[in-house]
């Protein structure tokens, strides 16, 4: 099987592998573990922050970071493609009594300026909810992996700060953008206040995600990991492969970005698939087989071909590069999917 569902389906390499087998492990939550503690300053000095914790997973970074912003009723600014908002069980309005105000993202993953000025709440007016906090993602995943603009983000992170609001970036695939616009991390988290970058993308390691920012925030950060039991114990088995991930993995990110822009292209030319060609710049690729054959249809007559592609819903179907994926790889799933388009099972 070609897995292109995800970058989540890696297997960790013999590095990791090998690292964890080996790790010098300690009781994480006496911050006793030195594989944890070296994973964390590494995370905090590739994002230039001061600070960075461990934590399982994306989701519990995410949430973890906004119960350090927010209070019960304070009401987060984001967009309605994020991933914060679609997959995340609503998990900051469930355990942490915050609404979401949704804003319209834009096709670039963007969240119009004027309307994030129009949304953060005048302070001290009666039955105004408090403005916690303003959620950016970089890459933006639903909005087809599109890296946001650099500008765009100096913007955002000047308004946030003349209204003395916090900007959390989901940076989920922060190395990705960092790849694909030719920058340092550093450079792109340098307009966030927290991010939250994930090891078990593209950078292959089997379980975690960092959280970095100032001391004072991912102190409180620590303190909204223990709430939701995520503090650990002898969590330097599994920090020791995001370790490896950080030394290693980052700079063959190009090669995904290549392939996914092959696959991208590929894909154009076929007779019934749209695709937005302009937001391909990193490791995803999204795009429409409707009208011509139905998503579903369409998936599943890949998958009865070894193509493995996600069904995206109304954003189309998606695929999505990685290390587990070569050049040969790409060439038999255009192979496939020219095979399937031309194949007539209407929407
Ligand atoms: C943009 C983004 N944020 C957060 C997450 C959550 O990560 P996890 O699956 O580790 O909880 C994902 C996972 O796919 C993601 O794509």
């Amino acid at each position: 099987m070609i897995d292109l569902r995800s970058d989540t389906v890696t297997q960790p390499t013999d590095a990791m592998r090998a690292a964890m087998a080996n790790a010098v492990v300690g009781d994480d939550q006496y911050g006793e573990d030195p594989s944890v503690r070296e994973l964390e300053a590494l995370g905090a000095r590739l994002l230039g922050k001061e600070a960075a914790v461990f934590v399982a997973s994306g989701t519990m970074g995410n949430l973890a970071a906004l119960l350090a912003w927010c209070g019960r009723g304070d009401e987060i600014i984001m967009g309605d493609e994020c991933h914060i908002f679609w997959y995340e069980s609503g998990g900051a309005a469930a355990l942490g009594g915050m609404p979401f105000a949704l804003l319209p993202n834009t096709r670039t993953g963007e969240i119009d300026l004027d309307r994030v000025r129009k949304m953060i709440r005048q302070k001290n007016r009666p039955g105004y909810p408090r403005t916690g906090v303003i959620c950016i993602e970089n890459t933006h995943n639903r909005c087809g992996g599109v890296p946001l603009r650099q500008e765009y983000l100096t913007q955002l992170a000047a308004l946030a700060r003349e209204h003395d609001v916090p900007v959390h970036m989901d940076g989920a695939r922060i190395f990705n953008a960092a790849a694909a616009l030719d920058l340092p991390a550093e450079e792109i988290a340098r307009n966030a206040d927290s991010v939250q970058f994930c090891l078990t993308k593209c950078l292959a390691a089997p379980v975690g995600s960092l959280i970095a920012g100032s001391a004072d925030f991912v102190q409180r950060a620590r303190a909204g990991r223990k709430i939701l039991g995520g503090a650990m114990r002898q969590a330097g088995v599994i920090a020791a492969a995001g370790i490896v991930a950080l030394q290693t993995m980052i700079d063959r990110l190009p090669e995904d970005h290549r392939r996914a822009r092959r696959l991208a292209e590929g894909l154009a030319q076929i007779d019934g698939i749209t695709i937005d060609l302009d937001v391909v710049q990193s490791n995803i690729v999204i795009f429409k087989v409707e009208p011509a054959i139905d998503q579903a249809e369409f998936v599943a007559a890949m998958k009865a071909r070894g193509v493995l592609v996600s069904n995206y819903g109304t954003r189309g179907a998606r695929m999505v590069t990685h290390y587990g994926i070569s050049d040969d790889d790409i060439a038999t799933a255009l192979e496939v999917a020219r095979t399937v388009m031309s194949a007539p099972v209407a929407a």
